[in-house]
């Protein structure tokens, strides 16, 4: 049955309230007035970094690149493509065409996550992130309910009627697994092995079944579908680290794994002069110290091409500090790695051996 409001509120000749075709009429009439004829989606995208929600009215385009924002994903600046990147990047790609996730594994700073985002980007679709960590749940991946918020109108315009109206609002917020499985975008996991395995769980039925589960809400919405257009990269540490976590069998086995390892020598040496713009034979004198100090070095302690970009930035800085050398740079930048006093001084005899 049709409401129709037969006794609209009149006091001093004007209604007190809309009725509601009037309200529709009045916000259809607002919104063109306001240019906002295209169609419209009101998102509401909380940020991880600062967890503030805020509501807008954006269109789709806008909306796509918010989404981006809010789950920032890595710059894939300075990199560059050698052939066994070139052989690595179509292997990560075939899988990923294959329709399956791919798993990364390798030791610090082998270039992981740089060849994930290049590759993710490369795809065409969003991409969203996420970073794992011991803090990671569940509701971090998938999204939850926002708070409520509670609005309250105490309307006494009319001095004899006191109207009050009390509105609660629970508004679901989507993190980036859900995004990724809903819209089709790729999704970066990185260092998934810092997140505890049971957070990790909702992963199963997404890789398998091609359904995610949202298991605080209810009825139908309970379920998406997996969007064919989702893929994920996930990347995890090779070396057995203090607060890395064993991922659960079932969920390797639904994954391809490509192992990464060092680059070689002339892939190092061309990323340290992408990244720094120093001469080739600096980089190649930086590389070959970083690469002995490497095969010296047990496991935790080899310093990645991170390493290499640092001495060649500290490098780059030298002419400002006439008092350092070379050999006080690769020093301090291995430092960091180094497990007691005893193993310093083994690191920097060697350093003096390979520098002279
Ligand atoms: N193909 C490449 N082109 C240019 N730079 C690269 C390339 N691969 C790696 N790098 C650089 O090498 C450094 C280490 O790479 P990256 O951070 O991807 O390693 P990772 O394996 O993810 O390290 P971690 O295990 O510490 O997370 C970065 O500074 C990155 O920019
Ligand atoms: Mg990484």
């Amino acid at each position: 049955m049709q409401h129709v409001e037969t006794h609209p509120r009149r006091v001093r000749g004007e209604a007190v309230h809309m009725t509601a075709s009037e309200k529709r009429a009045s916000e259809i009439s607002h919104d063109s007035a306001m240019g906002r004829n295209e169609p419209q989606i009101q998102v509401r995208i909380k940020s991880p970094a600062n967890m503030d929600c805020s509501y807008e009215l954006i269109s789709e385009d806008a909306r796509h690149k918010a989404i981006e924002e809010a789950f920032l994903t890595p710059e894939s600046s300075h990199f560059i493509s050698t052939p066994e990147v070139i052989e690595m990047e179509s292997r990560l790609a075939l899988w990923l065409e294959a329709g399956y996730p791919v798993h990364l594994i390798g030791p610090t700073g082998c270039g992981k996550t740089s060849l994930a985002v290049h590759v993710a980007k490369e795809l065409g679709r969003p991409v969203v992130w996420i970073n794992g960590d011991e803090a990671i749940s569940t509701s971090d991946l998938i999204g939850g309910y926002s708070q409520m918020q509670n609005e309250s109108v105490r309307d006494n315009y009319i001095h004899n009627v006191f109207k009050t109206k009390d509105t609660m609002k629970i508004e679901w917020v989507d993190n980036p697994l859900s995004l990724a499985c809903k819209y089709g975008y790729t999704l970066i996991y990185n260092e998934f092995s810092r997140t505890k395995p049971a957070s990790n769980n909702i992963l199963l039925s997404v890789f398998e079944e091609g359904i995610l589960e949202l298991p605080t809400k209810f009825g139908e919405d309970r379920y998406i579908k997996v969007h064919p257009d989702f893929k994920a990269i996930l990347t995890s540490n090779s070396i057995e680290y203090a607060g890395i976590h064993r991922p659960q069998d079932a969920l390797l086995d639904r994954m391809v794994g490509i192992y990464a390892d060092y680059y070689g020598y002339e892939t190092e040496v061309r990323i340290v002069v992408e990244h720094t713009g120093i001469t080739l034979d600096k980089a190649e004198k930086i590389v070959n110290v970083v690469r002995s100090i490497r095969d010296k070095s047990s496991d935790a302690q080899k310093p990645g091409t991170r390493a290499c970009i640092m001495i060649a930035k500290g490098m780059a800085a030298l002419k400002d500090h006439q008092n350092i050398d070379f050999k006080q740079l690769c020093i301090d930048v291995i430092a960091s790695k180094t497990s007691s006093p005893a193993d310093m001084e083994e690191k920097k005899k060697l350093v003096l051996d390979l520098v002279g």
